[in-house]
């Protein structure tokens, strides 16, 4: 069930490929299908009273929420696996421990840029799943992990191999027996955001916003074979409020990875 409302409509000239994307995105989420016709989008908010719309426009998704839009692009990933294939290293890569072939759960999708870092590292012989609630966020930052084409070889790869679904994170960590991934990763929003950046106004619009729960860490440490990780703010309290003995990241960053290691 969605808690926001929500429409899915296509742009004012659709042709049959973004029709039947609206049409299924619409069906997959529960939500109407609006045809467009000629109304602009604030109109459509007003007539069907959605905050929320779902666009299906020249072949990919995106999100219009009160505060702004949102899609899917690779952004900083790109510039992290640059740096990693130069052989410089990634903060959470380290401090996941990653290697190929690991697996990883990100229960904290969001726009998927950590889950194609750690694809990347992981490799054709690894596996991520990448867990998002919102089922808005889920269905824009899946269907730009399956089609977004405008990135390199191994970039494509690296999002393609990632399992994105739409569920909470508890949910899923629940049914997954012992020592069943080998990184368990969350990176939720923070609980006191860096900078009242305006760019980060729609995701937080359409974001769960709720901290990780004891029962959520207690959950990860059974699921993780190696570390359970968590991406914080560096001067935050959530670290100890869920029992991280190692922080990594560094020294003046302005975030840091908690880490607990089962090995
Ligand atoms: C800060 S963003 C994650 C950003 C992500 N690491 C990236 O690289 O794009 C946090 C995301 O996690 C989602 N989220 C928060 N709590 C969650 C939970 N318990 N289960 C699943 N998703 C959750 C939020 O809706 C939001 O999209």
């Amino acid at each position: 069930m969605l808690s926001l409302t929500a429409i899915v409509t296509t742009s004012r000239d659709p042709n049959s490929v973004n029709t039947h994307l609206a049409e299924q995105t619409a069906q997959n989420l529960g939500v109407p299908y609006i045809p467009r016709g000629t109304l602009s989008l604030s109109e459509l908010r007003e007539r069907h009273d959605a905050p929320c719309i779902l666009v299906a426009k020249s072949g990919t998704l995106m999100l219009e929420t009160p505060d702004g839009e949102l899609f899917f692009h690779p952004n900083m990933s790109h510039l992290r696996v640059k740096n990693l294939r130069k052989g410089q290293h990634d903060n959470m890569a380290q401090a996941m421990g990653l290697a190929p072939g690991m697996s990883v759960l990100d229960c904290t999708l969001g726009f998927g840029a950590d889950a194609i870092v750690a694809s990347f590292v992981t490799g054709a012989e690894g596996r991520v799943v990448g867990l998002e609630k919102s089922p808005l966020i889920a269905a824009v930052t899946a269907h730009g992990l399956a089609t977004f084409d405008r990135e390199n070889e191994v970039m494509t790869a690296a999002m393609r191999r990632i399992e994105a679904l739409n569920t909470a994170a508890i949910d899923y960590l629940r049914a997954q027996p012992d020592d069943s991934f080998d990184v368990v990763y969350f990176d939720p929003m923070f609980r006191h955001p860096l900078m009242q950046s305006e760019n980060m106004n729609p995701l937080r619009y359409a974001a769960d916003h709720d901290p990780v729960s004891e029962e959520m860490m207690a959950e990860a440490r059974r699921v993780a074979r190696r570390r359970v990780v968590l991406k914080e703010t560096s001067k935050s309290t959530e670290f100890a409020r869920l029992g991280f003995p190692e922080i990594a990241g560094g020294r003046y960053s302005s975030v840091h990875y908690g880490v607990w290691r089962k090995i």
